[in-house]
């Protein structure tokens, strides 16, 4: 007897459980999903573009190898074209909406927002990266092109969201509302496996990722949090370890299963932070909280943000729900109050 549920099957199941689904949702899953298998192969080939590329191979579509992200975009985009029922993209690599004209995208009823490939200067490294992905429902009619409006929604409006990561193994993270749950792909099968079904945060974790390297252009209240997870206090298992990869997505992976918090605040030298508010921030804040956890800016929750811009940036607090408020009241006491005093 068999007993792994792939991703697909998954999926399928999942979508018994709304009364009156059509079954679109879960062709946008798939042709994500088909995006991830396809980009995995090609991350899995990276360390041999150079050699490959003065052999002048082609990839699989017969083009010349192309740098990563800029594949993985083309994938993505070619996929859920494809699908027929995405009616449009808006990626961090591209400056304006992809709008999709095909008479059946036009129909489609979502829209999605990707960041390829996250975390591409750790490509050359051999570091873990990964694609992350935040779908809407449109706000504009069917039948008719899709418009800037559909992309900016506030996040707490996705149907669905997710990340792939490209690690030791290769993982497919997703929540459509109803918990996390994760995927493990069996390369000999060249499916994705249910290997954590309701993935949870723990509210309280022992880990700090932020990049210190940036101290000097943190607020006082950043600052002070930092220092404070740095001192002994055995009951709450302070000081933190500290881990910091560089590729948000593992980073949140880890801490996510393990219990932690991320943060890319605020600096002198970037006011609004680092990362992209539809991109990188919204789809992890859906999970984080489907998770149990929280996501803030410092102040709000992140899912309440309406978007000004595509390609807005936000600062970003994410993880367990007690370290999250945690350096919260430390930002309300040194940024904040004493601002407005
Ligand atoms: P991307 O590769 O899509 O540009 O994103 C990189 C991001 C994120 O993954 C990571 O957490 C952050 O940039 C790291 O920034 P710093 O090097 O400034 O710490
Ligand atoms: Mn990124
Ligand atoms: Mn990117």
């Amino acid at each position: 007897m068999r007993e792994v549920i792939t991703l697909s099957e998954f999926i399928v199941q999942s979508q018994e459980q709304f009364p009156g689904a059509t079954g679109a949702l879960s062709s946008v899953l798939r042709a994500v999903e088909l995006s991830a298998k396809l980009i995995n192969r090609e991350v899995t080939m990276a360390g041999l573009v150079d050699i490959i590329g003065t052999m002048g191979v082609k990839n699989a579509y017969g083009e010349e190898v192309a740098k990563l992200d800029d594949f993985s975009n083309e994938i993505m985009i070619r996929s859920l074209r494809n699908c027929g029922d995405c009616c449009g993209v808006a990626s961090e690599e591209e400056e304006d909406i992809h709008v999709f004209q095909e008479e059946l995208c036009k129909k489609g009823r979502y829209v999605v927002l990707m960041d390829p490939l996250d975390g591409s200067s750790n490509i050359d490294v051999n570091v873990s990266i990964g694609t992350i992905f935040s779908i809407f429902e449109r706000v504009s009619p069917q039948g008719e092109v899709c418009t800037h409006e559909d992309f900016l929604q506030e996040g707490s409006k996705q149907v669905a969201a997710g990340y792939v990561v490209y690690g030791p193994s290769a993982m497919f993270v997703y929540s459509a509302g109803q918990g996390v749950h994760g995927f493990t792909l069996d390369p000999s099968i060249g499916e994705f496996c249910l290997s954590h079904q309701d993935m949870t945060t723990p509210w309280q974790g022992k880990i700090l990722s932020i990049n210190e390297g940036n101290t000097a252009y943190f607020s006082e209240g950043t600052k002070a949090y930092v220092n404070w997870c740095k001192e002994i206090e055995k009951e709450s298992s302070r000081p933190y370890g500290c881990r910091y990869v560089g590729s948000m997505i593992a980073d949140l992976h880890r801490n996510l299963i393990k219990g932690g918090i991320f943060i890319y605040p605020a600096t002198t030298k970037s006011p609004a932070g680092k990362l992209r508010l539809l991109y990188e921030c919204n789809p992890f804040a859906f999970l984080i909280v489907q998770a149990g956890g929280l996501a803030t800016d410092g102040q709000r929750n992140l899912l309440d943000i309406k978007p000004k811009e595509l390609h807005q940036r936000m600062p970003i607090f994410i993880g367990s729900g007690a370290m999250v408020e945690k350096a919260m009241e430390f930002l309300k006491v040194h940024d904040i109050e004493k601002v407005e005093a």
